[in-house]
Parts: structure tokens; C-alpha cells; sequence
């Protein structure tokens, strides 16, 4: 069963299937008890790495007119994470599950449609010349 919505596929497989994974993940910390939650967080976050970095690689292989600005979300994103895996850390899981539950999702959403969907555009029209 694809956890991806399918009104955020975007055509370009390898990005697709890392936008699968982060859902997969996603679900799990959504749903992680406070025990759980540190280590689904970890998951997430090292997925998140990867697959900014190999977006990132990605961006190296075109004329892409957005890549700076596209970047810097990535490390807002991660800054972000990070921050509130420390919140998690010291004591304050449930801002972090907060975070979890009202930012991160969205977050995710509105960047895919903004950022990832123009990427692929890219990809996909360099890939056919
Ligand atoms: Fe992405
Ligand atoms: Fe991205």
C-alpha cells in the first residue's frame, strides 16, 4: 500500500519513492508513544538527511534557476528537526509531538508542491532532450 497521496507524486520515480519513505516514517512518529517517540524522530531526521542530499545531487545534474532557494528550505527544515529533537531530549516531548502533528506534515506538503514538483519538472524535461 502506497502511503503517498497520489496528488503528491510527481512523476520522477526516485523522487517519489523518497517521498514514500518519509510518509512510512512519518506514520510511524505520528503514532509513536513518548517511549517511542525519540527513536521514530531519529528515523525521520536521518531519512530527511539522505534525501535532501540526494535531491541536492540531483539539482547538480541541471540548470536549476530555484537551487538556492530550494536548498536553503532543506536547512531550515533540518534546523528545525533538530531543534525540537533537543526539545524532546531535554524533557519536552510534547512539543515535539506538537511540532510532529501541526508543522511537519504541512511543512512536508507545501514543499513538495513548491519546491520538489518544479524540480522534477526539471529533471523530467532534461531527461528527454
Ligand atoms: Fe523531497
Ligand atoms: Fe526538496
Amino acid at each position: 500500500m502506497s502511503h503517498l497521496p497520489d496528488a503528491l507524486k510527481v512523476g520522477v520515480d526516485s523522487i517519489d519513492h523518497r517521498h514514500e519513505e518519509f510518509y512510512v516514517l512519518y506514520e510511524t512518529l505520528k503514532n509513536a508513544s513518548d517511549r517511542e517517540f525519540l527513536d521514530a524522530f531519529d528515523a525521520v531526521i536521518l531519512h530527511t538527511q539522505g534525501h535532501f542530499s540526494e535531491e541536492e545531487t540531483d539539482m547538480e545534474q541541471v540548470v536549476y534557476p530555484n537551487k538556492t532557494e530550494h536548498i536553503h528550505e532543506h536547512r531550515k527544515a533540518l534546523e528545525e528537526m533538530n531543534y525540537f529533537r533537543e526539545k524532546a531530549t531535554s524533557g519536552r516531548v510534547i512539543f515535539a509531538k506538537a511540532y510532529v502533528k501541526e508543522r511537519l506534515e504541512e511543512w512536508f506538503r507545501t514543499h513538495l508542491l513548491n519546491m520538489d514538483s518544479d524540480l522534477a519538472r526539471v529533471l523530467s524535461i532534461t531527461e528527454k532532450v
